[in-house]
């Protein structure tokens, strides 16, 4: 494990709180060092508690907003945004409706694009045109995707269209009412407007990624576990809390 040689990238925190407290920090600095940054954006469960703290610190600390730029890095192809299970709205309710983050400024993969293969490559364009994505924040999935960027043989470096893991589909069963409901293919912004961003935090919460942590930084690259090639980036913090923590 190359996590003694590279004590920078790994750190533990305590509980989920803390966690989410040093990611909101880091984000917070970034801002406030750039007011203009470029961020990309996940969802799902681990960055909830950042994106709450965020918006405390909105509250309370005039975290400003008002000149950041956004990317959503993925958003089910087939659901609108005002779908309840839609990426576009778990942003909405979690965060953007929170912040004063300008709307022209908010990038999200439109799901219901009558052409889905443009719809990436206008969505890269403006990733190019912001110049580039300041601080990514990034999950990780159990079976070490990254977005929707699954476990595969080779990797797709633009934003493209995307199928869904088996083992994906299934975790998201619960959700949707039943694994056939989960759609099959999403739009996820690709491997090279993520490894571009100047800056990159993953953060994973949970003993349920703590196997996948340990092998996102076993030193050996390998696209059947497509967090393992951000270990090529020069600028990579991993936050965990004490249960995601490899031995
Ligand atoms: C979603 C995304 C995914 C999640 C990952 C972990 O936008 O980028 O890669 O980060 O599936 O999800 P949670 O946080 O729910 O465990």
């Amino acid at each position: 494990m190359m996590i003694d040689d590279n004590a920078q990238i790994l750190r533990i925190y305590k509980d989920y709180n803390g966690l989410c407290t040093a990611t909101a920090k880091e984000i917070a600095e970034q801002l406030q060092r750039k007011t203009d940054s470029v961020l990309g954006l996940p969802t799902g469960k681990t960055p909830m508690g950042v994106y709450q703290e965020l918006i405390r610190m909105h509250r309370e600390e005039d975290l400003d907003f008002s000149k950041a730029t956004t990317f959503n890095l993925d958003e089910y192809l087939g659901l609108s945004p005002q779908h309840a299970l839609s990426y576009g709205h778990f942003m909405e309710v979690h965060f953007f409706s929170q912040v004063n983050l300008q709307r022209k400024n908010i990038h999200l993969l439109n799901g219901m694009a009558d052409n889905p293969e443009v719809e990436c490559r206008e969505f890269d364009a403006a990733i190019e045109r912001a110049g580039g994505i300041d601080l990514m924040l990034l999950g990780i999935g159990r079976n070490g995707h990254i977005g929707f960027n699954e476990p595969q043989s080779s990797l797709t470096l633009a934003t493209h269209v995307a199928r869904l893991d088996d083992s994906t589909r299934d975790l998201y069963a619960g959700e949707f009412g039943s694994r056939e409901k989960v759609p099959e293919q999403a739009l996820a912004m690709g491997v090279l407007p993520i490894f571009k961003s100047r800056r990159i935090l993953l953060a994973a919460n949970g003993s349920a990624k703590k196997k996948v942590i340990g092998e996102m930084l076993s030193g050996k690259v390998d696209t059947l576990l497509p967090a393992s090639l951000l270990q090529l980036h020069g600028n990579l913090t991993v936050l965990v809390d004490a249960e995601a923590a490899p031995e």
